[in-house]
C-alpha cells in the first residue's frame, strides 16, 4: 500500500534524494542539494561506467546501474530528473509508480499527450512533483512576483524580452538537444524560450491565450561529432558527420494574455557575445518593472511622475515573497546556483511538511504542460503563419 503524503512528514536532515544524469544540470541539482542538507544516495548516468566516474568526481557515494536499482533503494525519498528531454516522461512515470517524490527539469516531455498524462499520474500519485523552472527563484523574480499580486505595477499591459545565448552559433556547436528525437521538436522556444515565458506567467500570474510565431533555422546544416558531448563543452572532435537541422535557432513570438496584455519576446541559441541573456520588462498601469539575468541582483523599477529606482536584492528591502528565496545579505550577489538552492527550500519544505503550501511558488506539473500546449501553438503558428489560440489544459 502506498504511503499517504501526510503521513510522510520528515526532518530534511532525513529526507534522502538520488539525480538521474550528471551532466551540466545534474550537477548542479547535486550541489544545491548538498547545500540544503540533503543526502544525495546516487546518481544513475547514461552508462555505469560514466555514472561510476562521475559519482567519484562528484563525491557521491553510489552509481547506480538502472532505474530499477535506483528505485529499489528505500532510502531515496525524491528523485531528480535531469537526463536528456526525451526520458523525462518514461522516468518520471516509472518514479511515480514507485510512490517518489519528483523534480523534473524542464521541459516536462517532449509532447504535450506525454506531459498531460503526466499531470494525470501526479495528481492522482498523492506525491510532491514539480518541474525545475529555476529563473523564477531569483528572489528579486519572486519579490516582483509578490509585489504585482499586490496591485505595485497596476494593471499588466506590456511585457516583452528577450533570451540569447551564443552556445549554438557555429555550425560545429553539437548537443543532444539538436536531435529533435531527444530535444523535441522545437529547440530554442523548448530549451529557453519556455524558461522565458514561464518566468513572465509566474510574475504577472497571466497565462498566454495567442501566439503568433515565426521560427528560424539560421545554420541549416551543423557539423555532428562522432563521440558523446556534454552541454556548453568547449571539447571538439576532429570526425564530424554533417546533419540536417530541422528545429529553430531563433523563434520571435507575439504574444497575447488572459487579461488582455500584450507580449513580444526573441529567443536566440546564435547572438554572439551573448552567454545566457534573458531580459524582460513589465509595463503596468501604475509602474513597470525590468530586470536582467546577467545582473540578477538588480531591479529597475520605473515611473512616470518620479524618478526611476532600482532595487537591489537584499532581504530586508524585498517583501516576503522575495526574501524567503534569499539566503545571502544584500551586496554578497546571489546566481544561477543560488535559484537551485531556493527552489529545493521550497520543493523539500513541501516534501517535509508532507503537504503542498497553500501558495506554492515553484512550477507545477499543470505549468510544465502549459508550456507544452504553448508549444503546440508555438509550432502550429509557424507552419500556419497566423496567430493561434492556446489549447485549454483538459489534463
Ligand atoms: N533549469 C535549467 O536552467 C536547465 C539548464 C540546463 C539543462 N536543463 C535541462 O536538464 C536536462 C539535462 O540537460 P544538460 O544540459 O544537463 O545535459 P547534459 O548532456 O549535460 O547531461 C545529460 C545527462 O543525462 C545523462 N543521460 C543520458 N541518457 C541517460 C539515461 N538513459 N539514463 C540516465 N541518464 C542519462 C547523461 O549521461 C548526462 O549525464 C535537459 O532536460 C535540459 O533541458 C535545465
Amino acid at each position: 500500500m502506498v504511503t499517504p503524503l501526510s503521513d510522510m512528514v520528515k526532518p530534511l536532515s532525513d529526507i534522502g534524494a538520488a539525480v538521474i544524469g550528471s551532466g551540466f544540470i545534474g550537477t548542479v541539482h547535486v550541489e544545491a542539494l548538498r547545500r540544503l542538507g540533503v543526502t544525495v544516495h546516487g546518481i544513475l548516468g547514461s552508462t555505469s561506467e560514466r555514472a561510476a566516474s562521475r559519482a567519484t568526481q562528484l563525491g557521491v557515494p553510489r552509481a547506480y546501474v538502472s532505474l530499477d536499482e535506483l528505485l529499489a533503494d528505500d532510502r531515496v525519498d525524491v528523485v531528480h530528473v535531469t537526463s536528456p528531454n526525451q526520458l523525462h516522461y518514461p522516468q518520471v512515470k516509472a518514479i511515480l509508480a514507485a510512490g517518489r517524490h519528483v523534480v523534473c527539469e524542464k521541459p516536462l516531455a517532449v509532447t504535450s499527450a506525454e506531459s498531460a498524462e503526466l499531470v494525470r499520474i501526479a495528481a492522482a500519485s498523492d506525491r510532491i512533483t514539480a518541474v525545475n523552472y529555476n529563473i523564477r527563484f531569483y528572489p528579486l523574480n519572486q519579490h516582483l512576483h509578490g509585489a504585482v499580486r499586490d496591485g505595485a505595477l497596476g494593471d499588466i499591459r506590456l511585457v516583452t524580452g528577450r533570451y540569447f545565448q551564443d552556445w549554438l552559433f557555429l555550425d560545429t556547436d553539437w548537443n543532444w538537444r539538436l536531435d529533435p528525437e531527444q530535444g523535441g521538436t522545437l529547440r530554442a522556444f523548448g530549451d529557453i524560450g519556455t524558461h522565458w515565458v514561464d518566468l513572465i506567467t509566474f510574475i504577472t500570474s497571466q497565462k498566454v491565450t495567442s501566439v503568433l510565431a515565426e521560427l528560424v533555422t539560421a545554420i541549416p546544416v551543423r557539423q555532428q561529432p562522432s563521440g558523446p558531448v556534454e552541454t556548453f563543452s568547449q571539447e571538439r572532435s576532429a570526425d564530424t558527420i554533417p546533419r540536417a537541422m530541422s528545429t529553430e535557432d531563433i523563434a520571435l513570438l507575439l504574444l497575447r494574455f488572459d487579461n488582455g496584455a500584450r507580449g513580444s519576446v526573441a529567443i536566440s541559441q546564435v547572438s554572439p557575445g551573448r552567454k545566457n541573456s534573458l531580459q524582460y520588462e513589465v509595463d503596468g498601469s501604475a509602474a513597470a518593472a525590468a530586470w536582467d539575468s546577467e545582473t540578477p541582483d538588480h531591479l529597475w523599477i520605473g515611473h512616470r511622475d518620479r524618478p526611476n529606482e532600482i532595487l537591489q536584492r537584499s532581504p530586508a528591502l524585498m517583501n516576503a515573497t522575495g526574501s524567503a528565496a534569499a539566503s545571502l545579505p544584500g551586496g554578497h550577489v546571489e546566481g544561477f546556483g543560488d535559484t537551485f538552492h531556493a527552489l529545493f527550500r521550497a520543493i523539500y519544505g513541501a516534501v517535509s511538511a508532507g503537504q503542498l503550501p497553500e501558495h506554492p511558488t515553484f512550477a507545477s506539473f499543470a505549468d510544465g504542460h502549459q508550456e507544452m500546449l504553448l508549444g503546440d501553438a508555438v509550432l502550429r503558428s509557424a507552419r500556419e503563419g497566423r496567430w493561434i489560440d492556446v489549447e485549454e489544459s483538459a489534463a
